[in-house]
């Protein structure tokens, strides 16, 4: 895949004050009492500028504020990026990286093509500097995206590269910062071609195309399996759910088998994960045809498999200890003379029956064929993620995704790795009330329940296919795009959940 910025992070000894550099990028709470070593001392060689400015109050260091001053021969930078903190008691390694992203996105529009940041400085003895390093590195992976692959005209601004340098005087903290480091760039270029993955448009990816592209990206990785069912593999199985939802397509359905397996003995007691990730190429609601309006934003209910996918690259590439499947069912839904109908009853792969009541509830059909793979190959917990229901937009709004599970401890774990990534969950309920109301009177199940309370409902139809094991569900409809580029974030797909998963899986075997 073509890289549409290529950014590389790097650490280096330097003082602040005379490293070299297009953009030396300096971070400032807003309640920071009393002096500040690094812009203090940028400060004198500048001539006294940023007292001045600070003195006019126009820096203050508010959260999502900026200022950029140029360093006049004074200083080893050609241009000095004050980037506001906020408050130090709110402060978190959310808040480093929101700083390290808004900053590498602030270059990318000016088109600068080298930058360092001091931007940990005051961060440090508040978290080791592995964390910095990493949370840092990610931040420039995020902030300098942008999905233009597709653009030809006007030059559009494609800015080719963007080196980034973490710079630190003491070489004490350099190991640790650089180890950090390394993981941030794995994980940030793992978000990066998941998002680069979910934008593109379901002509360029279909089920076919997906299942090549997860093959092309995992070859050089020789921990990852990678094995896809095609349509006649899929009938030999007896995967009902995601070859019914696929039959109207002229693009056939696939399921995406991977197996990551540690070239080092897994660490012990390390349980085995299925991640299931919902890749719906384009959802157009099939029969029960969605509204015109916005139907565009469907080419991005391939996320949760995206993200299942990036999140096995990014591990294999970590190296993590422990065994982990990523099982990707992937169709297109569409309305056509062999689409499936309101009414049917179809067999899918457990043997249980669903009674279809709308064609627009397709995720939950091929979700429950991979979920019961997952079990017949006895993962010991199985996390699925996916663009599932209109009804958690609806509760949740786009800040955080439902989270629903039938494991407490798996819930905590999951909400810790989502403070921890920076992306959000929330737990929703599930269970047996919400599964009475997908029972058939006709089948075993039905794919649709009533209006109300449609996330957890869903997620009562997932649970029937994953019998003990435990298992949490992530609906991330509403997580998977912004309408509008955010400050540290360009438009398009956010590639939720690559981080969330990856750190989910890096806490169950590093120590803390
Ligand atoms: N992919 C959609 C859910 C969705 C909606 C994701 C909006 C992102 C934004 C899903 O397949 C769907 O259509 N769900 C239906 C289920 C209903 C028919 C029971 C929904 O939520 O309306
Ligand atoms: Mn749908
Ligand atoms: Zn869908």
């Amino acid at each position: 895949m073509k890289q549409i910025i290529n950014v590389s992070v790097k650490t280096r000894r330097a003082s602040f004050t005379d490293c070299r550099t297009d953009l030396l990028v300096v971070g400032r709470f807003s309640d920071a009492a009393g002096p500040d070593e690094v812009i203090d001392a940028l400060d004198q060689r500048l001539g006294g500028n940023i007292g001045r400015l600070a003195k006019l109050g126009d820096f203050t260091g508010k959260a999502r504020t900026q200022v950029l001053l140029y360093g006049e021969s004074k200083i080893g930078a050609q241009r000095v990026l004050l980037v506001g903190l906020g408050e130090r008691k709110k402060a978190t390694l959310a808040t480093l990286r929101k700083a390290a992203a808004a900053a590498a996105n602030r270059a990318v529009d000016l088109k600068i093509q080298q930058i360092a940041l001091a931007l940990h400085s005051p961060f440090v003895g508040l978290h080791d500097p592995a964390a910095l390093g990493r949370v840092m590195a990610e931040g420039v992976y995020l902030g300098s995206y942008r999905y233009d692959e597709f653009v030809t005209q006007n030059g559009n601004g494609r800015l080719g590269a963007l080196a980034a340098e973490i710079v630190d005087p003491d070489p004490s903290r350099l190991k640790s910062l650089a180890q950090g480091v390394r993981t941030g760039a794995v994980i940030g270029r793992a978000h990066n071609y998941a998002r680069t993955l979910a934008n593109r448009p379901a002509n360029v990816i279909n089920p076919s195309a997906l299942a090549q592209e997860a093959r092309r990206v995992l070859r050089g990785l020789r921990t990852v399996r990678c094995v896809v069912y095609d349509e006649k593999q899929l009938a030999a199985k007896g995967m009902g759910g995601i070859l019914t939802v696929g039959s109207g397509s002229r693009n056939m359905p696939r399921l995406i088998v991977l197996k990551y397996t540690p070239a080092r003995k897994p660490a012990r007691g390390a349980p085995t994960i299925a991640l299931v990730g919902k890749a719906i190429t384009f959802d157009s609601g099939g029969i029960s045809l969605k509204p015109a309006q916005d139907m565009d934003q469907m080419k991005m209910d391939k996320t949760g498999g995206v993200a299942v996918l990036a999140t096995i690259k990014a591990i294999a590439e970590l190296g993590l200890p422990l065994s982990v499947w990523g099982l990707i069912p992937a169709a297109e839904n569409m309305p056509s003379g062999s689409s499936y109908r309101p009414g049917d009853i179809i067999t899918t792969y457990s043997g249980k029956t669903v009674e279809i009541l709308n064609t627009d509830a397709e995720g939950r059909l091929i979700l429950c064929d991979a979920l019961a793979l997952a079990v017949e190959r006895r993962c010991d917990v199985i996390v699925d993620i996916a663009t599932l229901t209109g009804a958690c937009m609806v509760a949740l709004g786009s800040y955080k995704a439902g989270l629903m599970s039938n494991d407490d401890d798996l819930v905590r774990a999951l909400e810790r790795a989502a403070e921890e990534s920076g992306e959000s969950v929330w737990h929703l309920p599930t269970g047996e009330e919400y599964a009475e109301e997908m029972k058939s009177k006709i089948a075993d199940l039905k794919n649709a329940g009533s209006r109300w309370g449609g996330a957890c409902t869903a997620a009562a139809f997932l649970q029937q296919f994953v019998g003990d094991t435990k298992w949490a569900h992530l609906d991330i409809a509403g997580m998977d795009f912004q309408q509008k580029p955010g400050e540290c974030s360009a438009l398009g797909a956010t590639g939720f959940g690559v981080r969330l998963l990856t750190t989910y899986l890096r806490n169950l075997v590093e120590k803390k």
